[in-house]
């Protein structure tokens, strides 16, 4: 058994990990045939992308996937933990399966994700919640067929490591969409902003080698992929634990020469974001012209208790410069309100700097806080009404400017990916270069090309249009 412990996760000694080459055990292989998997996912799209790797990893085992739990021999939950919300959902669930199991005692629960790094969660299903089978870590998820081959029905497994273990290649994966694709490029996140759980969930910052990446986007052009996003925490720290010439600006250099469609990349932290990065966007046009750039807060006190590590000066003049240079480019942010101590006064900075950046899309947040982070030692001081009220003087801001940039695209021709087909007929959704959602009208329109689009109407969230030729 291997428990969570924060302690080791902040330490800062640096590990040395290495380069793996998955393989799975023959023995394992097809041993569950028949058998149904229930698999949930709640975070991020690194978590997404995790999900992609367990689905190809049980389908090795034999498993296929159902939509229905009560058709499940196996109920796994890969959990998200960075709002209190998230954490509740999957408690939820758990209780459903819970129910389940009652009358159905064979049924496997696991817990996967970064829940399972929390030392408070873990605690809790050891103490309260003894049927989940086995809790499996971030950093192992791929140990899955050891664990359910060790699975039985009385004793509760748990195999979660505080510090990353060693970077895993060439993981089996069975993807979502057969258009669009998540690469890795870089795990964990060395940052320690102080309201955030992920560092500690998803351990210390490291980077896949840029050959391992590039065959992967290669790959995946020869099976049809139009489009990959790049993933990380901080995909602009990329190789800074690797090497000393060769950053994020480099790697999305080589990857728009292998002449995939489309490139994007997320989450981007302002702090790592440089001039060269920036001109590299700008230079090939496959890079997509959309940048996902959080703020967190407008108020420069605020920032420095979120330890964000730059000023709201500093993060404007960046914007502006990436508006600047980067032809149509969109900005899209994420916002907390409510952090402790927050005043109505620095809540007005973070509108003002919304009225200045009209972003294009926001994700608004209400600070939630987690336990075992620096913030969460400061006094929750702002009431849940005053909260709720910023949060939705926030978003009504927001949308303004989401709606107002939408408008201005009415009448223009916008290059869309199609990626399906929506319920009325002969419509089509897909997502522009700028990543705004289109829905539109044409005849035999082929998925997973990209198309021109006329957009006749902008709405707050998405824009309707039809296919100009
Ligand atoms: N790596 C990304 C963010 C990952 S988490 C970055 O640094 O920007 C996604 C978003 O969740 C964050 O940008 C933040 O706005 C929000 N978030 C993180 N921790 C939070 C917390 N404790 N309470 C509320 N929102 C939080
Ligand atoms: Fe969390 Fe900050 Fe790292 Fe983003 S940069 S994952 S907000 S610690
Ligand atoms: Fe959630 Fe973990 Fe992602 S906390 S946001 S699933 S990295």
């Amino acid at each position: 058994m291997h428990l969570p412990d924060f302690k080791v996760a902040r330490s800062s000694d640096k590990k040395d990990y290495k380069k793996i080459n998955y393989q799975i055990d023959s023995k394992y292989l097809n041993k569950y045939k028949g058998k149904k998997c229930f698999l949930k996912t709640y975070g991020c799209q690194m978590n997404e992308h995790d999900s992609e790797n367990i689905k190809g990893i049980l389908e090795l085992l034999g498993y296929t996937f159902t939509n229905e739990m009560q058709e499940a021999d196996l109920v796994l939950l890969n959990t998200c933990s960075i709002r209190e919300n998230a954490h509740n959902k999957a408690f939820g669930l758990l209780g459903r399966a819970k129910h389940l199991k009652e009358t159905k005692k064979e049924l496997v629960i696991g817990l996967c994700g970064c829940m399972a790094q929390e030392e408070i969660i873990v605690k809790t299903i050891m103490e309260k919640y003894s049927f989940v089978n086995f809790i499996i870590g971030t950093h192992n998820f791929y140990e899955l067929p050891e664990i359910l081959s060790k699975t039985d029905k009385e004793k509760q497994q748990i195999e979660v490591y505080s510090r990353e273990k060693d970077l895993i290649e060439q993981l089996p994966v069975d993807r979502n969409s057969k258009y669009k694709a998540y690469v890795n490029i870089i795990f964990g996140c060395d940052k320690f902003c102080t309201y955030c759980i992920v560092p500690y969930t998803r351990g210390r910052q490291r980077s896949r080698e840029k050959e391992d990446i590039i065959k992967e986007v290669e790959d995946l052009i020869k099976q049809g992929y139009m489009e990959v996003t790049l993933l990380g925490q901080n995909v602009n720290a990329y190789g800074k634990d690797l090497y000393d010439n060769y950053s994020l600006a480099e790697l999305l250099e080589d990857i728009a020469k292998t002449n995939i469609p489309r490139i994007r990349f997320m989450t981007s932290h302002p702090w790592d974001f440089n001039d060269k990065m920036i001109e590299v966007i700008a230079k090939y046009p496959n890079i997509m012209p959309s940048i996902h750039l959080p703020v967190q807060s407008g108020s420069n006190r605020i920032l420095k208790l979120m330890g964000r590590r730059y000023t709201k000066e500093e993060y404007l003049t960046l914007f502006h410069k990436m508006k600047e240079l980067i032809p149509n480019c969109t900005i899209s942010t994420d916002i907390i309100v409510g952090f402790p101590n927050e005043t109505k006064e620095d809540f007005n900075e973070t509108l003002k700097l919304v009225e200045e950046c009209k972003y294009d899309n926001a994700f608004t947040f209400i600070y939630s806080p987690r336990v075992g982070t620096p913030a969460s030692k400061l006094e929750d001081n702002i009431s849940k009404e005053e909260k709720e009220e910023r949060l939705y003087k926030l978003n009504e801001l927001v949308n303004k400017y989401f709606k107002e940039n939408n408008d201005k695209l009415v009448g223009k021709i916008v290059p869309v990916l199609v990626e399906g087909i929506s319920d009325k007929k002969n419509e089509y959704f897909g997502y522009s270069d700028t990543n705004k959602l289109i829905n539109f009208k044409g005849d035999n329109v082929k998925l997973g090309s990209i198309v021109n689009v006329l957009i006749k109407e902008a709405k707050t969230w998405s824009l309707d249009g039809e296919i100009y030729n």
